[in-house]
């Protein structure tokens, strides 16, 4: 049984906008999954679907085999963490702190236990220092990495970022990064996001689903994707650079053990300029 999934799951906001069209999405347990397509494709209406802001108009969303429903939610909502698109949709308690706490406290952990969550989501995404400030005055990124830090702090059994790195700097995109590539191995989380940063894919999924206009037009593995031009020209993609390297590197004949990532794929280019000196 996977831990989420859609089946022919379609939404329409209302006559002809038909935002999701039978969309089949399938997250196994600990697996980190990009969602991505161009702006409108339905990304952001798939994941509101995760757990239970939007309900299918068709179709289903299941979480660990069962209907995500008005029944369930409640529930769902324990383990599902979302971080939305805008923060601005998710931050409204009267401090940072609070705001970080409002999950865990409506978890119904005790008081110990949600201060030290709220601490380490705090300090990891580096926004201790804003923790006695309103929430609403606060630049964009400071906003993201506070909207992030509730999330995190509830400790989901599923992830859903929708957009992490818009509007962080390229320092909190790496820490960002390097934080939620440990998650799944640690926790057994599954991760879910979608981005048009695609620098970030090779970083961090191990799946890809396309959208475009509503369903799913491509899937499979980081490399698989990639590969496939029509489809990159369709969905609004490009290749990722660190895809590209590696290309380049097999056609002087340099092969990646599987998993590589930037560090393995800088080490290979400095090995072949020595071996061509
Ligand atoms: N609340 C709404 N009411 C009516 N139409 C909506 C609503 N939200 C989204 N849509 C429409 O549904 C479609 C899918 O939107 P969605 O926000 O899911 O796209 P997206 O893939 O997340 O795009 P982006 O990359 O810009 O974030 C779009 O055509 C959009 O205009
Ligand atoms: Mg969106």
């Amino acid at each position: 049984m996977h831990i989420l999934e859609t089946r022919d799951l379609c939404h329409s906001y209302g006559e002809g906008i038909h935002a999701l069209r039978g969309v089949n999405f399938i997250a196994p347990r600990a697996s980190t999954i990009a969602v991505l397509g161009p702006n409108g494709a339905g990304k952001s209406t798939l994941f509101r679907h995760f757990n239970g802001l939007l309900f299918p108009t068709s179709g289903g969303v299941f979480y660990r085999g069962e209907a995500v429903s008005r029944a369930t939610v409640r529930e769902v909502r324990k383990q599902v963490g979302i971080v939305f698109q805008n923060p601005d949709d998710q931050i409204f308690s009267p401090t940072v702190r609070e705001d970080v706490a409002f999950g865990p406290v409506n978890l119904g952990l005790d008081a110990e236990t949600i201060e030290h969550r709220v601490d380490e989501a705090l300090s990891l995404l580096g926004v201790e220092h804003l923790a006695d400030r309103p929430p609403h005055h606060l630049s964009g990124g400071e906003k993201k990495r506070v909207a992030i830090a509730g999330v995190i702090a509830m400790e989901p059994q599923v992830l859903v970022l929708d957009e992490p790195s818009s509007g962080l700097d390229p320092q909190g995109v790496d820490t960002l990064t390097a934080f939620l590539r440990t998650l799944p191995r640690r926790f057994g989380m599954t991760i879910i996001f979608s981005t048009h940063h695609v620098d970030l894919v090779p970083e961090l999924a191990d799946y890809v689903y396309v959208l475009d206009r509503g369903a799913v037009i491509g899937k499979g593995s980081v490399e698989e994707i990639f590969c496939e031009d029509d489809l990159l020209r369709r969905a609004r993609l490009r290749e990722p650079l660190l895809l590209r390297l590696v290309r380049i590197l097999r056609e002087h004949g340099v092969e990646l053990a599987s998993g590589y990532g930037q560090q393995e794929v800088e080490d290979a280019i400095v090995n072949l300029i020595r071996e061509k000196e």
